[in-house]
């Protein structure tokens, strides 16, 4: 029996430290970004199965090249439910800007599955919800080290190293995160390759450039946990720098840390696949917070947000 309408909701995140690197055995940590999320409804309505989305409101069989990993899981769930993919009509609604590293593939893929088990009454394991996430995350990607679907899907902020640690940790540390859209769609799959290139084209330069990221994930972990929020700041500067190195930035987002870092903020890089998309920094207190993110939108940025990372106590101005 299924029911009349269900619902599955997933959060955004944020990659503090280690995108990319992580693709490599490196570590990373990402943090979920709860001030953006996905809803996705399923309504019982004849016919063949309907998609209202951002990109694309038709039938799923017509549905286009960049929703094949989300259309592939719905038939696939449906099949493995002994269903047939037909007779519902699936509502997706975002808050998360698309392709900005904000995991929105992976949240539409997480919030779909949660609909989809709760519409047809199964029960959904966690980790039947990340093999499913990170089958429709390989074909948008390519090879995703899985990071994305495991913070969304945890929504923890997790300390990882691909196929074996997810380790929580607790992200308090005195200081405000900022977050800047560049606007622009980022490019994952395209700067996934572009460091791929770099490491099969020069195999000891590109080696070292990860390693040395993965030093950067390390260090900042450490500075977390004795609430060193300047050591943060500075090693989030230097893995922007190696990123940069490898291709993965661009001139918008080489912008935008460069206002952040000459508007005293205590770090700033981009966050994600890059090549567009978002970029973070790191500020003291909230006066600082706000007048970087004022600068990062008067120098281009299309959206910004402000999080407090501290323990909520006495702010410091
Ligand atoms: C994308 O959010 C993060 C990358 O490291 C790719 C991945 O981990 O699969 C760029």
């Amino acid at each position: 029996m299924n029911n009349n309408t269900a619902v599955g909701t997933a959060i955004g995140k944020i990659i503090l430290m280690g995108e990319h690197a992580v693709v490599y055995g490196e570590p990373a940590m990402a943090i979920p970004f709860p001030t953006t999320k996905i809803i996705t409804t399923i309504r019982k309505e004849e016919g063949p199965v309907f998609i209202d989305c951002f990109y694309y409101k038709g039938i799923l069989p017509e549905s286009p090249e960049r929703l094949l990993g989300l259309a592939t899981i719905i038939k696939d769930i449906t099949e493995s439910f002994n269903e047939k993919s037909t007779s519902f009509r699936i509502n997706i609604e975002s808050t998360i800007p698309p392709e900005r590293g904000m995991g929105s593939s992976a949240a539409v893929a997480i919030a779909t599955i949660r609909a989809l088990y709760r519409f047809f009454n199964r029960t959904l394991t966690y980790e039947k919800l990340l093999e499913w996430a990170n089958v429709s995350e390989r074909i948008i990607h390519g090879n995703p080290s899985g990071i994305d679907a495991a913070v969304i899907s945890s929504e923890t902020p997790l300390y990882y190293i691909k196929g074996m640690l997810f380790i929580p940790f607790e992200l308090k540390i005195d200081g405000y995160l900022i977050v800047a859209d560049t606007g622009r769609e980022g490019k994952t799959k395209a700067a996934v390759e572009g460091v791929r290139n770099i490491i099969e084209s020069n195999p000891e330069e590109g080696r070292r450039l990860i390693e040395e990221l993965g030093i950067l994930t390390r260090t900042a972990r450490k500075f977390i946990e004795i609430n060193d929020v300047n050591g943060l700041g500075n090693t989030m500067t230097r893995t922007h720098n190696i990123l940069d190195k490898l291709g993965v930035s661009d001139d918008n987002l080489n912008k935008l840390v460069n206002v952040a870092i000459d508007n005293n903020a205590l770090g700033a890089k981009l966050t994600g696949g890059g090549r567009g998309g978002c970029m973070i920094a790191l500020a003291l207190n909230r006066r600082q917070a706000e007048l970087i993110s004022d600068k990062l939108l008067t120098n281009g940025a299309q959206n910004t947000w402000i999080s407090n990372l501290g323990v909520d106590t006495i702010e410091k101005r």
